[in-house]
């Protein structure tokens, strides 16, 4: 569907009066209107990240919570981007709310989360998730979908009327920020863009041109 970029964007311009001092309650305010307006999975998001090399790589992940303490996801610590944020733990997340004509871009440092809190997580999952997080060796090469399909079988009888536990290869990153930007669509491309950077305690806001 092809959008006129000059009329179709637009939304309520930001302000320094109208954003919160702090760029996870501007977040969190923002996600909301995102599930209001009935956007699907709200919660997808693109994870940027760097090998030590400097090689990028970029993929969809599901935002799991956003607060005070930062941006959490979970995935498969032997993936490749567990690769690249173990050796270069700084990463980018985008999301983008597109009947909103919103854009959040969010730049930080990112350390695995603690132990019980994966654990927590892991054990709320759906029993199927349980299984596959256990079959998957996220991001390896595989012969064939059926490699994969053993690979369930063998852990469905592993832990067959038992209790699944965390994966040792499973859990939890968290992103704390030190630069998020709000995107606000508007018409003619004369998009309002404000970046907060963190100075000290606190939060600096910029505007940029768009
Ligand atoms: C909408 C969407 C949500 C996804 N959510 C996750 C997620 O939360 N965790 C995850 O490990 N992979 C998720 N994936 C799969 C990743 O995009 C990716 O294929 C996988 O994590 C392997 O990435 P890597 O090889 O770069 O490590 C999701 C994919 C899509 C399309």
């Amino acid at each position: 569907m092809a959008i006129d970029y000059r009329t179709d964007y637009r939304g309520p311009g930001l302000t320094d009066n109208s954003l919160h001092a702090d760029p996870v309650e501007q977040f969190e305010e923002w996600f909301r209107a995102a599930q209001q307006a009935g956007i699907p999975e709200p919660n997808a998001m693109t994870l940027a990240t760097a090998s030590a090399q400097g090689e990028p790589a970029a993929r969809m992940l599901l935002l799991k919570q956003a607060d005070a303490r930062g941006f959490t996801f979970f995935t498969n610590y032997g993936s490749a981007k567990a690769a690249d944020l173990d050796s270069n733990p700084r990463a980018c997340l985008v999301f983008f709310w597109q009947a909103l004509h919103r854009q959040v871009r969010v730049t930080g440092s990112v350390s695995r989360v603690p132990l019980e809190e994966s654990a927590e997580y892991f054990a709320s999952r759906p029993r199927g998730a349980q299984v596959g997080a256990w079959a998957s060796r996220q991001s390896a090469v595989l012969q064939s979908r059926k490699e994969l399909e053993e690979g369930v079988r063998l852990v469905e009888t592993r832990f067959e009327g038992k209790e699944i536990p965390l994966p040792p290869h499973w859990g939890g990153y968290r992103l704390v920020p030190d630069r998020v930007e709000f995107w606000q669509g508007q018409p003619d491309r004369l998009h309002d863009r404000m970046v907060y950077i963190r100075q000290g305690a606190g939060w600096r806001r910029e505007r940029l041109s768009p």
